[in-house]
Parts: C-alpha cells; sequence; structure tokens
C-alpha cells in the first residue's frame, strides 16, 4: 500500500461533505476519493439487510480506486454495516459511532447525554450500545429526527420551519436536562446553530465527523500510511445520480468550489 493512495469516504448522499470538511483541515495533504450514494439515499429509513448490501457495494467501489482505508460517513451505515465491511475487507474501516461515543464520554459531566440520527441509527441503539460499554453508568436519551436531512439538503440553516421542527424534536431531551448531545448523522452539522439555539447553550454538541477525523489520522499514523506530501491533497467526487445537484450543495457545504463531479451507473456499482 502507498502512502499516497486515496482515503476512501461513502455516504449515502452528500451528508458525507461534513466529513470531507473536517478532514480538509486535520489531513490537508491526502488525496480523497468520496462515493455519494445519491441514486439511494436516505439510508436511514432503509432495512438493515439493505443498508448492509449497499455498504458493500460502496465500499468495493472505492476499493476499485486503490483507497488505502475507507471512512463510513454515514452513520446509519456505520450503525448497521461495519463490522460487516471490517470482517470483508481487510484495509481499515473507520466508522462515526465510537469516536463519536468517545468525545461525549469526554465532554459529559452530569453523564446524562442526548443522540440525535436517523430512525435506523436510534432504532439500533449503536450510540448507546458505544456509550454504555464506555461507561455504563451513563444514561442515554436518543430522538430520530428524520426531517433534518431534508432541511440541512434544502440550506434551511435558520429558517422558523427549521426552528419549530427543532423545538419540536428536542423538548424531550431538554426535559431530560442532557449537557452534551451528539450529531448522530451526517447532515446534523449543517443544522448546528439552530440545534444549539433549541437545545440551549450550557449543552455540548459533539461532531461524530470531527471526532472520526482524529480517529482516521491516528489510524494512519498507527499503520505508517500517512501521506507524507507537503502538496495539498486532491478530491475526486462520485455520485450514484444528478452529479449537477450534488455538485452546488457541495459547494455550498464545503464552501469552495468542486471542479466536476463524476457519475456512475448504479448497475455497474452493484457487479464491481
Ligand atoms: N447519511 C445518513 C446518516 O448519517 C443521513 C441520510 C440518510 O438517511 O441516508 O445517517
Amino acid at each position: 500500500m502507498n502512502n499516497s493512495n486515496p482515503i476512501g469516504i461513502f455516504d449515502s448522499g452528500i451528508g458525507g461533505l461534513t466529513v470531507v470538511k473536517s478532514l480538509d483541515s486535520s489531513l490537508a495533504n491526502e488525496n480523497i476519493i468520496y462515493f455519494g450514494d445519491t441514486a439511494r439515499v436516505p439510508y436511514g429509513s432503509k432495512s438493515n439487510s439493505t443498508v448492509i448490501e449497499y455498504s458493500k457495494q460502496d465500499a468495493k467501489f472505492l476499493l476499485s480506486k486503490n483507497v488505502k482505508m475507507i471512512v463510513v460517513a454515514c452513520n446509519t451505515a456505520s450503525s448497521i454495516a461495519l463490522e460487516s465491511l471490517r470482517k470483508e475487507f481487510e484495509i481499515p474501516v473507520v466508522g462515526m459511532i465510537d469516536p463519536g461515543a468517545k468525545a461525549a464520554i469526554m465532554a459529559t459531566k452530569n453523564k446524562k447525554i442526548g443522540v440525535i440520527g436517523t430512525e435506523a441509527t436510534v432504532s439500533n441503539k449503536a450510540y448507546s450500545n458505544a456509550l454504555l460499554k464506555l461507561d455504563d453508568s451513563i444514561n442515554v436519551f436518543e430522538k430520530a429526527c428524520p426531517l433534518f436531512v431534508p432541511l440541512a439538503e434544502e440550506g434551511w440553516t435558520d429558517h422558523k420551519a427549521t426552528i419549530l421542527i427543532a423545538e419540536e424534536y428536542l423538548s424531550e431531551l431538554k426535559k431530560e436536562k442532557i449537557d452534551t448531545l451528539i450529531l448522530g448523522c451526517t447532515h446534523y452539522p449543517i443544522l448546528r446553530n439552530v440545534i444549539q439555539e433549541v437545545i440551549g447553550k450550557n449543552v455540548q454538541l459533539i461532531d461524530s465527523g470531527s471526532a472520526a477525523s482524529v480517529e482516521v489520522e491516528a489510524y494512519l499514523a498507527g499503520r505508517g500510511i500517512k501521506n507524507t506530501s507537503n502538496n495539498i491533497g486532491t478530491h475526486q467526487y462520485y455520485v450514484s445520480d444528478v452529479p449537477k445537484k450534488f455538485k452546488q450543495i457541495a459547494e455550498r457545504f464545503l464552501g469552495r468550489e468542486v471542479d466536476h463531479v463524476n457519475k456512475i451507473d448504479l448497475e455497474e456499482l452493484k457487479i464491481i
């Protein structure tokens, strides 16, 4: 494995770009290949077997591009498919759940942690299990917030509809007096300001994506496969549908221009 090989990142769509943004600031010299499964998003309302099947196809696509590690940016895929991917593939596979849980344990003082995510992430109790494994005296309160995904995609980051929906979703967690809230979905960091406003300034928000980028760096260093180049890394983007829309949203998310977005055929993806 060559140190200059890219890091492969996949998500169900555009949300994983929040993870790219975190890696961009901590590991700017790494080359990145991103795959967003925009034809089959959302994963958060699909069955476990479907999410595992899609995740394996996404990972195989990245492997066909000679990636040196895989980052599962999608929290839903991380909750459900991580173990299957680690069993099937030899290269390191990093997910969002353990890094997010570790960061939350470090942050909490009253041991009351809230978790928000997709229906699938919440019903699989991925974060609860990870948190309780680290500290069984933690109280965890989970809430699925599915409408946050389309609101983030629309760019309604401070719209009054977003505030109303956040008030509805977060009211139970507020009552529980959590002091830490895990943003357990790729899209939620985009709505960070509204979420912080509604849950209260005293609650610490944990962005699993930025927690995971610390783990990515540790993995690369531990295996001696960090890119040693002094140049800024290249980014290549692939999606399974509508590259034009991905490009527009990606530029808004990343705050910079994205040269080209390649479309790959879903039928091809299934047989890699
Ligand atoms: N990427 C998904 C996640 O982080 C959110 C969008 C979806 O449901 O696919 O859970």
